[in-house]
């Protein structure tokens, strides 16, 4: 069977015009009150031919922040930033979920309110360095959340799932992965409790069902949305089992009957990959989006396969705005500007050209 990722599929009730996925990228873009504001609006306006595109990791709260620049999505002014760019998204006839956030041990002191100790399942201290606005500064130690911790945060992303539906966005998908809190609940490396959330599988899913619940009271289940990320080393993650285990995750999220489960095959940085996705692949029974250095041939494999139903793209969607015309009529891409990356102005931004402007320039 062909499927053609130029196509439109039906996700929940929404009818998205090409299977192509803008996935979510952080841009450090955000103002100093972690709003969205014009750049933004220009910036998720200028891709809003992709199928749907998924926000950049934005905070459920200020204490779930980890890196400078980043969007939240619980503050009013937050809200009305994030409104424009529904609204833009929108004008333009695209698609846009929200990417809820919460960072945990990534993180660090002079990035949270009152200098406070990030938090964590267990306090064990990640490899490497935070971005804080002084420069890079090693981890610390996390401090273990009480059992009795927990409600609260699962309150931060019912608040942010509320604020979410304010701003216009059209679903939200929870971010379960690349090493932050509720992945590092999940992955057995960084999740040494004894209490009711670690240990068994079941524990360690815990946090993850009761955000999905608490994010349910506010949003149809087929408006939310998890991603996953069973082998990402990134964040100095690690599992005893990523197969079995993730098999066991996906498989539990069947009844809820979501928009989408959105997994990162392999590993982020090397983009090894070491167990069979197929088997992940088969055990979840709704829209499966593949995620990891995709292209067009490779994604159009997959999609054939039925490696996946969905493909999420993220540097050639943060190079080329019109990526999904570029891929249809097999136009080159532009170059990519690592260096602009992550935070900075315009540049690298919104002035990544589209095609007709590169037509125009070599006549
Ligand atoms: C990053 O800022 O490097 C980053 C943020 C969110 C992710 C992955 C990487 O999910």
């Amino acid at each position: 069977m062909s499927t053609d990722m130029f196509s439109p599929v039906t996700l929940g009730d929404i009818k998205l015009s090409n299977r192509m996925v803008m996935a979510p990228m952080t841009r450090n873009r955000a103002d100093e009150h972690h709003a969205p504001h014009d750049l933004n609006v220009t910036y998720y306006q200028q891709r809003a031919t992709a199928g749907l595109i998924i926000t950049e990791a934005s905070q459920v709260s200020p204490e779930g922040v980890g890196y400078p620049g980043t969007p939240g999505i619980y503050s009013d002014e937050q809200v009305a930033g994030w409104q424009k760019v529904t609204n833009a998204v929108h004008a333009e006839g695209g698609h846009i979920f929200i990417q809820l956030w919460y960072c945990g041990r990534i993180s660090h002191p002079d990035l949270l309110p009152d200098k406070q100790i990030p938090v964590a399942p267990s306090a064990i201290k990640p490899e490497g360095e935070a971005v804080t606005l002084e420069g890079m500064k090693a981890f610390v130690t996390p401090r273990a959340l009480e059992t009795n911790e927990i409600a609260d945060i699962v309150a931060q992303y019912r608040h942010a799932a509320k604020m979410a539906k304010k701003a216009g966005f059209d679903g939200v998908e929870v971010h379960a992965a690349n090493g932050y809190l509720i992945d590092q609940f999940l992955r057995d490396g960084s999740n040494k409790r004894t209490d009711e959330y670690g240990g068994s599988l079941e524990n360690r899913m815990r946090l993850l069902n009761e955000v999905l619940d608490a994010v349910i009271e506010v949003w149809p289940s087929h408006r939310v949305a998890v991603r996953l990320t069973p082998e990402n080393s990134f964040n100095s993650m690690s599992d005893s089992n990523p197969l079995e285990n993730f098999s066991y995750f996906i498989t539990q999220l069947n009844p809820r009957k979501l928009a989408y489960v959105h997994v990162l095959e392999g590993d982020m940085m090397t983009k090894s990959v070491n167990i069979d996705y197929r088997v992940l692949r088969d055990c979840y029974d709704g829209l499966y989006m593949a995620n990891n250095g995709y292209d067009k041939a490779r994604a159009q494999t997959a999609l054939n396969n039925g490696n996946c139903d969905l493909v999420a793209l993220g540097v050639p969607f943060l190079s080329n705005p019109d990526l999904v015309k570029r891929y249809q009529h097999d136009l080159p891409l532009n170059e990519v500007d690592f260096a602009t990356f992550y935070g900075g102005d315009e540049h690298g931004y919104v002035d990544y050209p589209f095609a007709e402007e590169v037509n125009a320039e070599s006549v």
